[in-house]
């Protein structure tokens, strides 16, 4: 049994997946824990999708010809301060070069630069996708914060049950095609997707793990 604290360290993103999907019975218990997340007047500000076998399949390859033709998209929402503070784009920047120095991608190697980008748009190979959204029409900063809750949730319920994900904002930048492909997202707005399934043993790629803050840089005690 995996505590929430092991959990916790225990979860990276992960960017290689094996293809047997999760047991539809482990998604329901997983889908029904995160749930328990706390919300604001307990409004329960979330919907999620799951997108899996033929219905994921018609979707990757709408995602993969819309990045290969480089379709412009438009996200539902602005995720960052635009520009980043300092100190943010210092750790962006870092996080950047370092996924690139890890899979020996040099600086000016384009072709593999793109080819890594173009793996968040084929989900990195995962059986399976959540997506999680809210209304279009009613939201507010805070719904946002609820919804990462649930996010978080099913991270590390995921990674509890010996399972990996990978939190992708770069895909909602086709969040038209999310509402052309998931029957009854009209009123949808997306926030992130969510690959997951059972990590590559081994895998070089998921052995990425950048860096954290110390926490005296960000945690203050008053007494
Ligand atoms: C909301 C959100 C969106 C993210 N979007 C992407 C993404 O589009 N592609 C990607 O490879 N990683 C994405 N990440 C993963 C971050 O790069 C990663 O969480 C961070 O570098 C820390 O690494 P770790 O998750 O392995 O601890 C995202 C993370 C979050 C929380």
């Amino acid at each position: 049994m995996t505590t929430v604290l092991e959990a916790l360290h225990a979860r990276r993103s992960i960017r290689e997946f094996e293809p047997e999907p999760v047991p539809a019975d482990v998604v329901h218990q997983l889908v029904e824990a995160a749930g328990r997340a706390p919300s604001s007047k307990n409004t329960q500000p979330w919907q999620l999708y799951l997108a899996q076998g033929a219905a994921l399949e018609r979707l990757r390859t709408d995602y993969l010809a819309a990045f290969d033709a480089q379709r412009p998209g438009k996200p539902d929402y602005a995720y960052s301060p635009s520009p980043l503070p300092d100190s943010w784009m210092a750790r962006a920047k870092e996080v950047g070069i370092g996924i690139f120095q890890h899979k020996g991608i040099g600086r000016d190697d384009t072709d593999k630069r793109r080819a890594h980008d173009r793996e968040n748009f084929r989900f990195f190979g995962a059986p399976q996708v959540f997506f999680l959204g809210t209304k279009k029409s009613a939201h507010a900063p805070g719904t946002f914060l609820d919804c990462g809750f649930v996010l978080d949730n099913l991270m590390l319920g995921l990674t509890s049950l010996g399972y990996g994900s990978c939190p992708q904002f770069s895909v909602m930048v086709y969040a038209d095609l999310l509402r052309q492909h998931l029957p009854g997202s009209e009123d949808t707005l997306f926030i992130c997707a969510l690959p997951f399934g059972r990590p590559v043993p081994g895998s070089h790629v998921n052995a990425f793990q950048p860096p954290r803050r110390p926490i005296d840089e960000w945690f203050t005690v008053v007494a």
